[in-house]
């Protein structure tokens, strides 16, 4: 990481490999980031979004986790998912951003997703979650837009993502859209 940089962004991943390193479970990150998302903008440079789906957008990776900007359009939201073991906290950026969790269904179960519960989240909130607590989709409010700033620990390359209706579960590659402002070729 460019220690130089003036960007409250890379202070904030400083900041977080700092933390990372001091205590694996990174109890403190979730100040880190509601620090930085009530208060900064420059994660601007990063979010790129797209008309077809919402946005990955790599701010930073080191090997205990990585930092991502997720644009949400309105109408846009994430498969029912998992996060391959890892831990997951959204800081609201920009807008209001939704979170309903599912239960994991139990293996052979065949049917609906139960939904467990539902919160809405709104600047400078953060949400936390991994699999022990729930499945989730995000997306913003409907008839919104928004963007939230995702950190897991560690990164996750693939996760399981499932069908609502039936329970069904798929492996699915994560891919970045853009790489510190730099659009991902496709
Ligand atoms: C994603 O990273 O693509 C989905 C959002 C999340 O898991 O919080």
């Amino acid at each position: 990481m460019n220690t130089a940089s003036t960007l409250h962004l890379d202070q904030l991943v400083s900041a977080l490999e700092s933390e990372f390193a001091r205590d694996a479970r990174g109890k403190g990150v979730a100040k880190l980031l509601a620090n930085y998302a009530s208060a900064h903008e420059d994660w601007r440079a990063f979010a790129l979004a797209a008309p077809e789906a919402y946005t990955r957008n790599l701010v930073a990776r080191a090997e205990s986790f990585e930092l991502i900007v997720l644009c949400w359009q309105e109408g846009q939201q994430s498969p029912v998912h998992n996060h391959a073991g890892q831990q997951c906290w959204m800081a609201i950026l920009e807008g209001e951003i939704e979170e309903i969790q599912f239960e994991e269904p139990r293996a052979g179960h065949a049917g609906p997703l139960k939904r467990t519960s539902t919160r809405t989240c709104a600047r400078g909130k953060v949400a936390y979650i991994d699999d022990d607590i729930a499945l989730h989709v995000v997306r913003p409010v409907p008839g919104t837009a928004g963007c939230s700033l995702h950190l897991y620990s560690r990164p996750i390359e693939t996760c399981g993502i499932y069908d609502p209706d039936t329970g069904v579960v798929s492996q699915r590659t994560l891919r970045y859209h853009s790489v510190r402002g730099v659009p991902s070729a496709s």
